[in-house]
């Protein structure tokens, strides 16, 4: 490795985001990529390659070496956290410990060592907004009452983001928080979420195609999304980790205007493309169909919605020339494709 390759250290690097990262930059050749992770199922494929180095260990536990893997890169992103709506509403605590606790002590870290911060802050921070495209500096944030337990990890990363943006007027942090809007791709949770209903919307309509159980459409399905396939998102982070000068103290929207879609309109699309791929047999096809269920019948209580929600992407644009360009077909076929081998694997291969 040249003297001048970047050295990225991805904490959490076994998650959904963490694992496609790390994939991507290790192809590109040009980085050096550290990792830590509880678990490594996803980034086994990654093991022992050129430039990687990885350690399987907790955030608490690990601390030391953690510290020693912050000092020694240039460049962190710290992905480990909850990130399921309904694990805000029934372990509130841990997402505060991990999300907030356990990611604050990172974040002093990276202001302790002088490095640059690539925080992962989240299209839930503008909560209930109505405007047509939330801008990352001018729309107001606007959530819910404490009783709606969801909006415990909106407001835990609202208040990362303000830190992180003290810690830049303050202690001179190099910092961008990027938010993610509803990223989708392989490995984005498992069949087994699914099943204890923790997974978000595509894997959760997926997995119920494979078990012959009809989507679940929560509410009247008219809150809609906008869905971005992971290779766009992981272009724009290293296009960002390419142009870390230009981006330093931005926060930067990264999704998909163009697929903007209901509830219902998503659920038709996967059964569409459900029907359509030709690894699927038949008798499982059959039964794809979808029905409504109530908001608490899905969430229990302590569920609110988000009616609607779209990014405005000209900060990326402008500042990185970056727009995504995967359609939803293609992305829908990639996570159809990956859930039906784990499908496969969980059901002894048949
Ligand atoms: C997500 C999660 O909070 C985070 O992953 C992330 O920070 C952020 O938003 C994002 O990905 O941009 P949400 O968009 O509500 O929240 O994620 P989903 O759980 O995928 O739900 C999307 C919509 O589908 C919701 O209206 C939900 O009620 C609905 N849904 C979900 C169903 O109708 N059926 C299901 O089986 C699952």
């Amino acid at each position: 490795m040249k003297s001048d390759t970047k050295k990225i250290l991805i904490i959490g690097i076994n998650g959904f985001i963490g694992s496609h990262l790390a994939a991507e930059l290790l192809k590109r050749r040009r980085y050096e990529v550290y990792g830590l992770d509880l678990y490594d199922f996803r980034i086994l494929h990654l093991l022992g390659k050129d430039g990687f180095f990885f350690t399987k260990g907790d955030i608490y536990k690990n601390w030391d070496l953690l510290e020693e893997y912050i000092s020694h890169c240039d460049v962190v992103v710290p992905l480990a956290a909850i990130a399921q709506p309904k694990l805000y509403i029934q372990e509130p605590l841990q997402v505060f410990e991990l999300d907030f606790e356990a990611n604050l002590k990172i974040i002093q870290a990276v202001v302790k060592h002088n490095k640059f911060l690539l925080f992962p802050s989240t299209s839930e921070v503008y909560g209930k907004v109505r405007e047509n495209y939330f801008n990352e500096d001018t729309t107001d944030i606007v959530v819910g009452p404490i009783n709606e337990q969801r909006w415990i990890y909106s407001t835990i990363k609202q208040l990362l983001d303000r830190l992180i943006h003290a810690y830049g007027l303050k202690e001179g942090l190099r910092y961008c928080c990027f938010r993610p809007f509803n990223w989708i791709g392989s490995g984005l949770d498992s069949i087994k979420d699914a099943q204890n209903g923790t997974s978000r919307v595509v894997t959760s309509f997926i997995s119920m195609l494979l078990m012959k159980e009809p989507v679940k459409i929560v509410g009247d399905g008219k809150q809609s999304r906008c869905f971005t396939d992971i290779k766009d998102g992981v272009d724009c982070l290293i296009r960002i980790i390419d142009n870390s000068d230009i981006c330093d103290k931005q926060i930067i929207n990264i999704g998909n205007p163009y697929i903007f879609l209901s509830v219902y309109e998503l659920a038709l699309k996967c059964i569409e493309t459900f029907k359509k791929s030709p690894k699927i047999p038949e008798d499982i096809k059959e039964h794809a169909t979808y029905k409504f269920v109530s908001r608490e019948e899905f969430y229990g209580k302590g569920y609110d919605d988000i009616f609607y929600r779209k990014p405005s992407i000209e900060k990326a644009k402008t500042l990185l020339d970056w727009k995504p360009s995967i359609s939803i077909e293609d992305s829908l076929e990639k996570c159809i494709d990956h859930l039906f081998h784990e499908w496969k694997d969980l059901n002894g291969n048949s």
